[in-house]
This record gives structure tokens, sequence and C-alpha cells, in this order.
């Protein structure tokens, strides 16, 4: 077994990222020592229970980590570049041009007091130099493109004009208003009806190849990343568990804590007379408390398969074949 090695070919690779809440009550160990890289053009799944550090590690690469957070190491290699080096000015100009994030809360993340015109429209401003008749164009031309119609009519609309459905559509227009090279989209469906939910996935699948863009997806849903992701990676309390292609992940999932995920995915019950989909029990025991996580591997009071080395040993995340990583020392 070899330790984690980056690819050159990589758009992104995290390397040791570590993000910590220095609250009152102690330090939070939210994201301690995480690994992980996308390639162009592809869709990484990131997965986890909530609290495992999803969000966090997604905002990280944004370096929009809320107060009591801070990064406290690692890198975040992006074109090369460690963004984590990055002064303020120049993360601004990455941010919505480079990166682009889409939220679970549409509702939270457009402006209510902006019309949709003018708060998409200035991101092109901004970013392009775009004229403001150049930018609207563009702006409608986006709208469209996510299946909202009459399009110059809603630059004029305010978001609490709109539906859920609409509004996470024109965030999806805005995340892509700069061609980014990556988006991450932070449990994108969550908040919607389960029919628009596949409606967006299929969006996000058809633009994503369109502008041959990188994708990260947050999500707790294993089924949606059976559906979208080429690549998963699972997340435990701040720490990677495992990565490999989304096959391997559901055919040879090796690490306990993603074979317990695995076994939580809902799926059709053909014992319930309306023929529903149902969420399988839960994993049991809780996500530990992150101010004094458990020693060794953080999973082990949970994992059915641990004993008294793994309370001991810090397992790191190795490789178990080409493309498959694994934090289990009983994974070997
Ligand atoms: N403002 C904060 N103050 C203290 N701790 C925080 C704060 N925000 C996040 N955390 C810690 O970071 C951990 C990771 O949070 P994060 O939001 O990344 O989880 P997540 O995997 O996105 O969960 P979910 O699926 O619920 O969105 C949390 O368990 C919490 O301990
Ligand atoms: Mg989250």
């Amino acid at each position: 077994m070899t330790a984690i090695a980056p690819h050159n070919d990589q758009l992104l690779a995290v390397k040791k990222l570590r993000v910590h809440f220095f609250t009152g009550a102690g330090v939070v160990q939210a994201v301690d020592g995480v690994d992980f890289a996308v390639s162009p053009r592809e869709t990484l799944g990131l997965v986890g229970e909530s609290g495992s550090g999803k969000t966090i590690s997604s905002l990280a690469l944004l370096r929009l980590i809320p107060r009591p957070g801070k990064i406290i190491g690692g890198e975040i290699i992006f074109k090369h570049e460690d963004l984590i080096a990055k002064r303020e000015e120049e993360m601004i100009k990455i941010r919505g041009k480079n990166i682009a994030m889409i939220f679970q809360n549409p509702a939270y993340s457009l402006n209510p007091i902006y019309s949709i015109g003018d708060q998409l429209g200035e991101i092109l401003t901004w970013h392009e130099k775009l004229s403001r008749q150049a930018a609207n164009e563009r702006v409608a031309e986006l709208l469209q493109l996510v299946g909202i119609t009459d399009p110059f009519s809603r630059l004029r609309q305010f978001p609490h004009e709109l539906s859920g459905g609409m509004k996470q559509r024109v965030c999806i227009a805005r995340a892509l208003l700069c061609s980014p090279p990556l988006v991450l989209a932070d449990e994108p469906t969550t908040n919607l009806d389960v029919t628009i939910q596949a409606q967006i996935l299929d969006l996000l699948q058809e633009l994503k190849e369109r502008f041959h863009m990188s994708m990260i997806l947050v999500t707790h849903d294993m089924g949606v990343v059976a559906r979208m992701a080429d690549r998963i990676t699972v997340m435990y309390a701040g720490r990677i568990c495992e990565t490999a292609t989304a096959r391997t992940i559901f055919e040879n999932p090796r690490h306990p804590y993603t074979q317990a995920l695995l076994a939580t995915m809902p799926r059709v019950d053909h014992s319930y007379s309306d023929g529903k989909t149902r969420r399988l029990p839960v994993i049991p025991g809780r996500i530990p408390n992150l101010i004094e996580p458990p020693s060794g591997c953080r999973f082990h009071p949970r994992c059915p398969a641990s004993d008294d080395e793994c309370a001991r040993i810090l397992p790191e995340l190795l490789s178990l074949e080409e493309g498959h990583w694994v934090s289990c020392i009983k994974a070997g």
C-alpha cells in the first residue's frame, strides 16, 4: 500500500486539509486531515452523514469558512496554485469565475432586495467586464438554458416571485454565468419536491457536460451519487473513509462506514402497498463530538469490525488498488 499521491491531470487536489472551530466550549475539529481530488470534467460525489464535514470542506475551497472557524492546515491546489496562500483580493477573482457554488437553500443564496437581472448581471459586469446590456443578454441566455421561460421578463422579477424549483434554477444559472471549470453543488435538491429534484439533477448533469465542467456534488443521499458521480469520496466525522469510482464504491466498498451507508440506502420495498421508497434504519450510534473525537479511527465506537487496535491507531488513507483509497487498518 502507498500513501496518496497527486496526479498532474488534476484540476483540484486537496491535501491534509484541516478546518477547526474555536468555540467557547472548545476546539471543534470539524475537518481534520482531508485529501481528495477532482479531474477535469468529472463529478466527485462527497457523501457522509450530517456533520461529517462536507459543507465545511466545500466552503474551505472558496475560503468562505464562517467564524469562529479557520483553515489551520493543508493545501488546496487549484490549477497548480495553492488557494490557501492566496490573498483575499485574489480569492474574490476566483469565486464565481473559477469556482462557483450552488447552495442547499436557494432562498438564502439569492439576495431578496435585488432583481434577478441585477444580481446575476453584476457578476458579469464585475468578472467579465461586460456592458450592462451584454450582461442582460447573457443572463437571459443562461436562464433559458436552465429551463426558465420568458427569460427577459424574469430579469425584472425578484426572488420571492419564483417557486423553490425556479429559484434553484436561477442559482444554477448564476453559478454557470462565467463558465467556471469547477462547480460545487451542496445538497442542491434537498429542499425540493421529488419530481423537481430529478429535473434539477438531470439539468446539472446536462450543463456539466455542455460546459465541460467538473463538479463536486455534496449529498448525504447515496441514491443521488449513484446517479450522478464518476467517483465518490466518503467522509465521516471530519475525515475521509474511502474514495473510489462510483462503481467500486457500490460493488466493492471496503470501509465499514461505506458499507453501513450503503445499507441505509432507500430502496423500493414491495411489501408496502403504495410501492414507495422507504429509508432503512440509520447507522446505529451517533456522529461523535468533534471537540473530543474518539481516539484512533473516529468510526471505531460504531464500527462492527473494530477492535483494540482501531481505538489506538489513526488510520491513514492508503491505496488498496489503482484509484481505490481506504482509511481502515482492517481493509488491507
Ligand atoms: N459555526 C460553527 N461552530 C462550531 N462548529 C461548527 C460550525 N459549523 C460547523 N461546525 C462543525 O463542523 C462539523 C461539520 O459541519 P458540516 O456543515 O460541514 O457538516 P455536513 O457534512 O455538511 O452536514 P449536513 O449533511 O448536515 O449538511 C459539524 O459537525 C460541526 O461540528
Ligand atoms: Mg452540509
